[in-house]
């Protein structure tokens, strides 16, 4: 596996050498060595998955965790990344176990108690839709984003990420509280409103929009992670972290988060604003003083003890991804910046060997640190992510 590892890596580097905005729209089918490497890790995860009829998210105590089946924001990823790699290879036995796989939750397009319907059926139905043009897939959809638009508060103009009554948000002393991470609910609506020819859900989504660029970012287009709104007057109350180190730091996902939800409001509205805020997340995100050489962020761009904290793979995975969509888009050339991510990502460092991190393809993620959860662990959207960006990029 080193072998191949090192002839991905001296590829992708030459090819980042030559790199400009050409060649870096030009690319062949993803490497063919690579591609096994990933069908035999992942054969080996869907297989321990469909016994159990269980959604892998991350790793505990060395054993696989699975996602809680009565909800669980990530449940839609891996199924996600089987569609992916039914559409990279033709198999049929990736598009069977993501349809098993994702029926296990199809009940969940009824949640209207927070904002992750979105991203859940976006990236496991809407993904086999598109794949599929099945059209029960379409109608589980639609119910998902009616689910979403139900948070949507006409006052505030956003969409309620937590409600505030249960859990640990109710201990924050929250009204209307929305995250940057909302940003990707997004993609849902605007599917919708094309697929269905009904404006409402893109209505909704260009409001959030424009509520977030307005709110939730400061000069320099670092986010804050969380803005808490009064429902009654659509102000302000508060601007916090919950991910992240502190609230005037920047979390490293919740950056990618915004970089990848203003590249995809750009693809659906060609609303020029847009793509300039996706510009400028770019460059934070690329010219930051405490990114490593490697493209591979620290959980948070100002964490405490750098450079001894962890890294988080899957704001790299995710950042790569947009950045190669925004690629098309922009005038700049974001291609050496996502091949050295690629690289990186592709290497012996991030990447496991088959058999080991429990079958998921990424190591060193991270979920959240203030809740001292899933730190530096695999987790099932940075290899969705990972998928993503390597399919877009043999594009
Ligand atoms: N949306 C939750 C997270 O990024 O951890």
């Amino acid at each position: 596996m080193k072998t191949l590892k090192q002839i991905l890596l001296v590829l992708i580097c030459s090819i980042s050498l030559i790199s400009c905005k050409t060649n870096s729209q030009k690319k062949g089918p993803i490497d063919k060595e690579l591609l096994s490497h990933i069908d035999k890790q992942l054969t080996l995860l869907v297989s321990k998955s469909l016994e159990g009829k269980s959604i892998p998210r991350t790793v505990k105590d060395g054993e696989i965790r699975w996602s809680n089946p009565n909800w669980d924001w990530t449940e839609g990823f891996f199924p996600g990344t089987l569609w992916y790699l039914y559409k990279t290879t033709n198999d049929e036995k990736w598009k069977d176990a993501a349809e098993q796989l994702q029926a296990q939750f199809e009940d969940h397009k009824y949640k209207t108690t927070q904002h992750d319907v979105g991203f859940v059926f976006n990236c496991s139905y809407g993904n086999g839709y598109r794949l599929t043009k099945n059209e029960s897939f379409k109608q589980v959809m639609i119910t998902a984003g009616d689910s979403l638009i139900t948070r949507f508060n006409p006052v505030i103009k956003a969409i309620q990420s937590w409600d505030v009554d249960k859990g640990w948000q109710a201990e924050r002393g929250w009204k209307f509280p929305v995250i940057i991470d909302n940003m990707m609910n997004l993609e849902l609506l605007f599917e919708l409103s094309k697929i269905t020819g009904d404006p409402k859900y893109s209505k909704v989504a260009i409001a959030h929009a424009n509520t977030t660029l307005k709110n939730h970012f400061r000069d320099d287009y670092s986010s804050f992670h969380m803005i808490d709104y009064d429902p009654e007057t659509g102000n302000v109350r508060s601007k916090q972290t919950v991910q992240g180190y502190k609230n005037e730091s920047s979390w490293s996902r919740g950056q990618s988060w915004g970089l990848y939800g203003y590249t995809l409001c750009y693809r659906y509205t060609k609303d020029e604003k847009y793509l300039k805020q996706a510009e400028g997340i770019a460059k934070y995100i690329m010219n930051h003083k405490n990114l490593p050489a490697d493209g591979i962020p620290y959980w948070d761009y100002y964490a405490p003890n750098i450079p001894n904290e962890p890294r988080d793979a899957s704001a790299a995975a995710l950042a790569a991804s947009a950045l190669i969509e925004l690629d098309k888009y922009s005038k700049e050339n974001y291609a050496p910046f996502i091949d050295k991510i690629l690289t990186s990502l592709s290497s012996d460092k991030y990447l496991a060997e088959v058999g080991e991190n429990n079958f998921f393809l990424l190591k060193h993620s991270v979920g959240s640190i203030p809740h001292g959860e899933e730190i530096d662990v695999p987790l099932n959207y940075a290899d969705y992510y990972y998928i993503e960006a390597l399919i877009r990029r043999s594009k």
